[in-house]
């Protein structure tokens, strides 16, 4: 049996541009690679976030909705296993940071940061996870921000503050120190990103590691 798949990660606020670069990473590296986006929108649960977040039925209440993201990462966790196990990198466009950030943001009591990621306990953790950062108000200019339910300037400081928070006090440091990399994406172009995100995969491929992590 060859050596696993890499499991990588790119987090981040809503339109610093996660989607394009994860879809261009998983270009650069080819058929030996899967993208997964989170959401996922095409299974029954994640048509019901879909619902949600475009606010087109009743609001569930906080504690359903962050247990059904949470439900939308277990249903693919076989998926990703078997993907890294048969030799593929797995993309990620969002995961288990972007489920506690957002919903512990929310200030609900009772939801704290605790709360946020017990569902999540289990899954595997990305070998490699890349932040993306920029001044905020850059997003917001950005093509369709605004249509969907958390995409108010407000609600977005919040989320990166509560993001920041999660990596410094719930992280452990080496995690954070060999795994973890925050990337300004502030006034850089497509292509200066992607040549970015391109050599720190190409360096976690290059280290490998056997261990499975998990959250
Ligand atoms: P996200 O998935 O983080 O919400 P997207 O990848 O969907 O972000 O990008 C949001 C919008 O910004 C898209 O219209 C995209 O083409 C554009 N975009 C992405 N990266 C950049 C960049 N570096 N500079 C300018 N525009 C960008
Ligand atoms: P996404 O489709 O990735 O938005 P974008 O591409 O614009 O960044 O995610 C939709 C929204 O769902 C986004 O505001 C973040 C939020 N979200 C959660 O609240 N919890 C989660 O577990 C995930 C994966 C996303
Ligand atoms: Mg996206």
């Amino acid at each position: 049996m060859g050596p696993r798949g890499r499991l990588i990660l790119i987090e981040g606020l809503d339109r610093t541009g996660k989607s394009t670069q994860a879809e261009l990473l998983a270009c650069e590296l080819g058929s030996n690679s899967v993208l997964l986006k989170f959401p996922d929108r095409t299974t029954p649960v994640g048509q019901l976030i879909d619902d949600y977040l475009k606010n087109r039925h009743n609001p569930l209440p906080d504690q359903a909705i962050h247990l059904l993201f949470s439900a939308n990462r277990w249903e693919a966790a076989r998926r990703i296993e078997s993907a890294l196990f048969a030799g593929k990198h797995v993309i990620l466009d969002r995961y288990v940071y972007s489920g506690a950030a957002y919903s512990c943001a929310k200030n609900v009591p009772g939801m704290d940061m605790k709360w946020c990621l017990d569902p999540e306990r289990g899954l595997i953790k990305p070998d490699f996870t890349i932040f993306f950062m920029n001044n905020g108000h850059e997003s917001e200019q950005r093509a369709g921000f605004g249509d969907e339910r958390y995409e108010t300037v407000q609600f977005q400081d919040r989320v990166k503050h509560t993001f920041l928070e999660l990596f410094e006090t719930w992280e452990n440091a080496s995690y954070r120190e060999n795994n973890m990399r925050f990337l300004n994406v502030a006034n850089k172009s497509i292509t200066e990103v992607a040549l970015e995100v391109k050599q720190i995969a190409e360096k976690c491929i290059r280290q490998g590691q056997d261990e499975i992590l998990r959250f």
